[in-house]
């Protein structure tokens, strides 16, 4: 990245394919995978953009939330360059990663920003000030929206991951939300959750079946009948979304933010796109970046990163799995 925002190249190695006949990350194959890709990966960065070693001038890399043999890897490859280029070098949050992207896309976002991060690992409501200091005003109590999409696409014999599975699907119109009924999620304040959503779905899809309760285990993915697929799939996209919105809503409510902005790989659903455009249509400001900025890329942590050195921050560069932003 460029003058703080100016995107030169933005390389993704996709570790999809690797993990998906597992149907998840396995974590050692990932950090395997980093660690045979990550020099190849700031070559063909440098090479796209048209730069070499000697022009860079700082160099951001994600210390956590995450899963810890990857952040070592990035880490220690991040300090290796540092030292030998004698450059400065900025630990960065994931998470602010995800906020920094929605700045990227719109660098005119006026603060107060209130964020919505719906992502694999993280669903958490975030309100950044005109400092850029967030402040997390909720977050999921147990699985992640994404989380949710995968493991209800897996009962439904979709591969992973199934976020992008079940928005096509449901988008394709090929089943009714109506036909598969679904009680709306109640979490008090400005939390989420998505666990009873997707327990629901199985109790259902287990009854539709005519499977006993636990049944759908063992039920053959192939033999789900494609009307009943798409039905579910609707239906379950439509009360995460209802869900996501009502919340949204509630915070739009409490803060009267200037912006809203809603990022992370859950932001490139189809349906949650149009939801929220209807929604936001006028009045404030809505800010939600194209999906390859959505879905985590490297552009974001060079945004995030470039701030924090602008404020003499990122100092850390201690690899924290866990890693919240301040809880506000
Ligand atoms: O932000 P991200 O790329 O990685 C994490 O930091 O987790 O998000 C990945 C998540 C996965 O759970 C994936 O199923 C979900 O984003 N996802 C989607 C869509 N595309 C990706 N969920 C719903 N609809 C989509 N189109
Ligand atoms: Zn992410």
């Amino acid at each position: 990245m460029e003058d703080g925002g100016r995107i030169l190249s933005n390389v993704v190695s996709s570790q999809v394919e690797l993990h998906t006949s597992f149907g998840g990350v396995v974590p050692e194959l990932a950090a395997r995978a980093h660690l045979e890709r990550i020099a190849p990966v700031v070559d063909a960065a440098l090479r796209d953009g048209g730069r070499s070693l000697d022009d860079v001038d700082l160099v951001a890399v994600t210390r956590g939330p995450g899963l810890v043999g990857p952040l070592l890897v990035g880490v220690g490859f991040a300090q290796a360059l540092a030292m030998e280029r004698v450059l400065p070098v900025v630990g960065v949050s994931h998470l602010d990663g995800h906020i920094n992207s929605a700045f990227l896309h719109d660098a005119a976002a006026e603060a107060p920003v209130l964020v919505l991060i719906v992502s694999g690992g993280h669903t958490e409501l975030v309100l950044v000030d005109a400092e850029g200091a967030p402040r997390v005003l909720g977050r999921t109590l147990d699985d992640a929206a994404g989380e949710a999409f995968d493991k209800v696409a897996r009962m439904l014999g979709l591969r992973y991951p199934g976020g992008p599975e079940i928005d096509r699907i449901a988008g394709r119109g090929g089943g009714r939300a109506a036909d598969f009924p679904l009680p709306r999620v109640t979490v008090d304040g400005l939390d989420f959750s998505f666990s009873g959503l997707k327990t629901a779905v199985r109790y259902r899809l287990e009854k539709e079946l005519g499977l006993p309760q636990g049944g759908l285990e063992r039920a053959d993915a192939a033999a789900m009948p494609p009307q009943l697929v798409g039905a579910a799939a609707a239906a379950f996209q439509e009360r995460a979304i209802d869900h996501l919105l009502e919340k949204l809503e509630l915070a739009v409510g409490a803060t009267t933010p200037q912006t809203v902005a809603v990022t992370g790989g859950v932001a490139q659903n189809r349906g949650l796109r149009a939801r929220l455009a209807e929604r936001f249509a006028s009045a404030t400001r809505l800010v939600i970046p194209p999906p390859e900025l959505c879905t985590d890329n490297a552009a974001m942590i060079a945004a995030a990163g470039f701030r924090l050195w602008q404020r003499g921050e990122g100092a850390s560069l201690e690899v924290e799995p866990g890693l919240r932003l301040s809880p506000g």
